[in-house]
């Protein structure tokens, strides 16, 4: 079926894209990612997911200092220290670091980041908030993928939650769970790495080999 194709060949190809050029992306683009993200499925359909459109320079630009300590203190460290994952050889590591650089020192110049949002009310966000706004997350990276535009899902802002969450003025109740920096890509969109299933699926017993691989 060429429409399945076509969707494996997405999903096995929507990387996460931080090289992004300055050019604006029209608000017709945007939509249709909006809208792929509503698709999503959401605890009893309640539909709680808030999506933030932000363009405004300043507002990115006081969100990214945050960013950019975050990376500084935390995420830097990180990668200096830390082995290559699985499907990837140090090579491949150290650009991921270097891309991942690079986004943090230019976060602001995405030339539009949709937040995701859940309006909690009086609700605290627990175990299974996330449930309810990353699969619509996912939809729209997918989406940006197909209209050929390149995003990431991001939440180190989290790491300052209060203040990136004053920076981009959200009321009381609303919680920001992911900026998803979306832009015309610098390089190509190329092929997933990732593990082998073998390593991570198990059939019947936790540990138990799985033969469908
Ligand atoms: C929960 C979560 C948070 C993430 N936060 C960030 C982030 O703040 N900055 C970033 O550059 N990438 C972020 N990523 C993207 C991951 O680094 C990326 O998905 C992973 O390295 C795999 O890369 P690939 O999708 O290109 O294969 C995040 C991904 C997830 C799932």
């Amino acid at each position: 079926m060429v429409e399945g194709t076509e969707l494996f060949e997405i999903i096995h190809t929507t990387r996460a894209m931080r090289r992004l050029k300055p050019d604006p992306v029209p608000d017709a683009l945007i939509k249709r990612i909006l809208e792929a993200g509503q698709c999503a499925p959401n605890g009893a359909n309640a539909q709680l997911w808030r999506f933030l459109i932000v363009k405004d320079r300043a507002i990115k630009q006081a969100v990214q200092v945050w960013y950019q300590r975050a990376f500084d203190k935390v995420i830097g460290p990180h990668y200096r220290s830390s082995a290559p994952p699985p499907g990837m050889d140090r090579e491949r590591y150290q650009r991921q670091a270097a891309a991942v650089q690079y986004l943090t020192e230019h976060f602001h110049e995405a030339p539009v980041w949709i937040v995701a949002c859940l309006e909690h009310g009086t609700q605290p966000p627990n175990r299974w908030s996330g449930a309810s706004i990353y699969p619509a997350v996912q939809n729209m990276l997918l989406a940006a993928r197909a209209l050929g535009l390149g995003a990431t899902l991001t939440t180190r802002h989290l790491v300052y939650e209060k203040e990136t969450e004053a920076a981009l003025g959200l009321p009381p109740g609303v919680h920001s769970y992911a900026i998803i920096p979306i832009g015309y890509p610098v390089g190509k969109f190329g092929p997933i790495r990732r593990g082998p299933l073998s390593t991570i699926v198990y059939k019947d017993r936790w540990g138990q080999t799985w033969e469908g691989d």
